[in-house]
């Protein structure tokens, strides 16, 4: 089938920053890999600044530019719109769309509250009925070794889940100089450690589960009270000037939960673990095996099976890059690793899919809602002394 007897998805993406530049790279590449059934269309690319977001398009790739977000979403010739911009505008941007029929991507955490999440619920249900798809960001589901943990789960290769423990670690915040950015803004991203990445780790749980969380209880801190205002920012890092302003989010998440089948798990997020760059892990003990994954060597999946012989008996690392692991048969020869990026691309694969087989994607916003409550029990319980509390 060639390109053009595809259908048409007119896309436009909102931010060109660190997320903009990931999703452009996968809305380049999903068509040139894997055999999509509708061909993407870059056509516009939302920035405040004309002269910058002109440039950002140039090098990116895409079609035109638009300086306000409304005009794009209200464009004929946008069918699904890509939101890229801190917490704070997601749920605005993301209801624009949807009442003007867009199918919409939104990245993590869904809302920076419960009641945007909610609301987010509310019109992407209505959209539904009109055959409109929405989609949260949770990209590390699409890593083939995640993947392949949540098949094995569920075929029952570890038995019943009895305990979890996921952590997400980092350290660019561990220097107190380390400037201040809206990740560190309560306004703008609606929390620190525990929505940025913790957001991910609640969703891997789930995801790789096949549960949902319960009941939490959590512990939030802030090691670091004010730094440098950042005078230029960049990804993760920046440069700090010398006035200096408070940070008004946690800087690490620790809880203790259980999952809808009573198991416990841990969680931990935090952006001051020295040495830790994106160690974004999970281990899974099961009543007759345990997986365990770390996005720092994210090839590969750890199985240790309890019914092998206890002699030869032991972790089995698996280097998930086989034609038959989920996703990687479109890529390179087995053993040629994938990256970060490739996350990105398969959600585009996923959501493009979905779209035209007029189905549902996942996670759906209502995956974003429930996670989005697991991370306000956990502000809850911080708040009154770690008690035990419900989601
Ligand atoms: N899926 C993941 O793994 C992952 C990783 C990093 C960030 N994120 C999420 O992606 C989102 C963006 O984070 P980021 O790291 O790309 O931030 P960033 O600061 O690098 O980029 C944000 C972009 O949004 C633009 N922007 C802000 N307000 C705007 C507005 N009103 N109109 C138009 N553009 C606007 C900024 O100019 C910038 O281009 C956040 O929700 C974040 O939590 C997800």
């Amino acid at each position: 089938m060639g390109e053009t007897s595809r259908p048409r998805l007119g896309v436009a993406m909102i931010g060109y920053a660190f997320m903009g530049r990931a999703h452009s790279q996968a809305w380049r590449v999903a068509p040139r890999f894997f055999d999509l059934p509708m061909a993407p269309d870059m056509a516009v690319l939302v920035g405040r600044s004309d002269a910058a977001a002109r440039s950002a398009a140039e090098q990116l790739g895409w079609r035109e530019v638009e300086t306000d977000w409304r005009r794009a979403v209200e464009r004929d010739d946008v069918d699904l719109v890509d939101i890229c911009t801190p917490g704070d505008t997601h749920a605005e941007i993301a209801e624009a769309a949807l009442a003007a029929g867009k199918h919409v991507l939104v990245e993590k955490p869904m809302a920076n509250s419960v009641a945007e999440a909610e609301a987010m619920v509310d019109a992407a249900r209505k959209a539904r009925a009109g055959g409109v798809r929405s989609m949260v960001g949770f990209t590390y589901r699409r890593v083939p070794a995640i993947q392949l943990a949540r098949q094995l789960v569920a075929e029952g290769r570890i038995g019943e889940v009895r305990q979890v423990r996921a952590q997400y670690l980092q350290d660019w915040l561990a220097d107190p100089e380390a400037p201040l950015s809206w990740r560190l803004d309560k306004e703008k991203a609606g929390s620190g450690a525990l929505g940025d990445i913790g957001a991910h780790i609640v969703d891997l749980t789930q995801f790789v589960t096949g549960q949902r969380f319960a009941g939490v209880a959590g512990m939030l801190e802030t090691f670091v009270k004010e730094r440098p205002v950042a005078e230029s920012f960049s990804g993760l890092h920046g440069k700090g000037g010398s006035e200096r302003g408070p940070v008004t989010v946690d800087d690490a998440a620790l809880f203790t939960a259980r999952l809808d089948s009573g198991a416990p798990a841990v969680l931990e997020a935090t952006r001051f673990a020295w040495g830790r760059k994106n160690a974004m892990r999970i281990e899974v003990s099961g009543t007759s095996g345990s997986l365990a994954f770390d996005f720092e060597e994210m090839n590969v999946l750890q199985l240790f099976d309890a019914t092998d012989d206890s002699r030869t008996s032991g972790f089995r690392r698996i280097i998930v890059t086989e034609p038959d692991h989920p996703y990687t048969g479109s890529w390179w020869p087995p053993g040629h690793g994938l990256g970060y990026e490739h996350g990105f691309t398969h959600q585009v694969v996923d959501l493009v899919g979905a779209v035209a087989a007029g189905e549902d994607p996942t996670p759906s916003f209502e995956d974003g809602l429930h996670v989005q409550r697991v991370l306000d029990a956990v502000e809850r319980s911080s708040a009154d002394g770690t008690r035990w509390t419900q989601v």
